[in-house]
């Protein structure tokens, strides 16, 4: 029986266990949106990971929503991100991009000419959102127009080029956590009368549709989709999580891509209450097929993660926060060693200070 310090192949790729870096947004990037010399240090640091999925990666200036996050857009974008992926390689792990538009959750001051954000349907998120120029209200968004969605594809499969440019191993598709492709596919955001809303069928076509293109450009053995159907963050909702997430499954099997990445249960209770997902995976997974890796995520420790594997749940564990503050933890879990404490306070902002300052285990001295 596989354990999480056990080796795994995803796609072509022997990974030296399955202990995956879960992608997070750090905001350490420039106003450029272009990472900085320390994001390669702080990846490099995290190459115990078998797999490395970046942080979330806006493809068009349209796509980002929030402050000091990356882009891989322009050509500085690919050299910025060039520096990651071969610290990563010479260091032995493997690195996927996160492809990410948000979709409505933005704000007109992050926009081309300071234009609405862009969503399936004119329909905002209540509260406030982080901006250059301080906290603001959600605005409504703008409801893209039916002949603009092939732009959006377009935008995944440029994005798709550059990091094939950048070096990375492969791409992982963002249609969770309440960003455009999330949006077009739950109910609750999504009230198009076209073909890419009202059934199920309709609204997970934009996320298929992009999948498929970008696989066009990757090959689907390099080609990851993270899926979380079931939480509420950034105002998410749909009347029927269970089959919403069943669906995009078994269609993503259909099209063979190497992994399906799922937020299940609650990830990070601090953004993402979910009640409802413990029990995603019994559904999706064999929806999704046998075909590809099964990636879980959210509030997993080294024995939960274990039993996870053990059930059959999984093939593999993406944690975050318990990474983002031990660089070394596959080791810190062979050892049974204690973990850093995460500080809260420098998730989002505080250059190299709980970003690149996480200390290792001291390495056993040998006679
Ligand atoms: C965030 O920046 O808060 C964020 C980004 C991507 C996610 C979730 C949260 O998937």
């Amino acid at each position: 029986m596989a354990t999480i310090l056990d080796p795994i192949k995803l796609g072509p790729y022997e990974l030296k266990n399955r202990v995956f870096l879960a992608p997070m947004t750090r905001n350490r990037a420039n106003q450029a949106a272009e990472i900085q010399p320390i994001t390669a240090e702080y990846y490099r640091q995290r190459a115990t990971a078998g797999l490395i999925i970046t942080e979330a990666t806006q493809i068009s200036q349209q796509g980002q929503g929030y402050p000091f996050t990356p882009g891989i857009y322009t050509d500085a974008h690919v050299a910025a991100w060039k520096q990651v992926t071969d610290a990563v390689h010479a260091a032995g792990s493997r690195i996927f991009l996160q492809l990410w538009h948000v979709g409505r959750v933005s704000h007109s001051s992050f926009q081309p000419g300071n234009a609405l954000p862009v969503a399936p349907s004119a329909i905002g998120i209540p509260g406030q959102l982080y901006t250059y120029g301080g906290q603001k209200d959600y605005e409504t968004p703008r409801a893209l127009e039916t002949n603009e969605i092939p732009g959006i594809i377009e935008q995944f499969v440029h994005g798709a080029k550059q990091a094939l440019a950048a070096g990375f191993d492969g791409v992982e598709v963002h249609g969770a956590n309440g960003y455009l492709l999330d949006q077009f596919l739950r109910d609750g955001s999504n009230k198009r009368t076209d073909n890419y809303g009202g059934s199920l069928e309709n609204r997970a076509r934009l996320l298929l549709e992009v999948t498929e293109a970008v696989i066009k450009v990757w090959g689907k053995e390099r080609v990851g989709v993270r899926l979380s159907p079931a939480n509420r963050f950034n105002g998410m909702s749909d009347s029927n999580p269970l089959e919403t997430g069943r669906y995009v499954a078994e269609q993503l099997g259909k099209l063979g891509i190497a992994y399906l990445h799922v937020i299940d249960p609650a990830s990070a209770e601090h953004m993402m209450g979910n009640p409802d997902s413990t029990n995603l995976s019994a559904t999706y997974r064999p929806a999704f097929g046998s075909n590809g890796v099964y990636i879980i995520n959210g509030g997993y420790d080294h024995t939960s993660g274990n039993a996870a594997l053990a059930e059959g749940r999984a093939d593999a564990v993406a944690y975050g926060i318990p990474f983002l503050a031990n660089p070394d933890l596959p080791a810190r879990f062979a050892a049974s060693a204690e973990l850093n404490a995460p500080d809260f306070n420098t998730f989002y902002q505080g250059g190299e200070k709980g970003y690149t300052d996480y200390p290792v285990l001291k390495a056993a001295v040998s006679a």
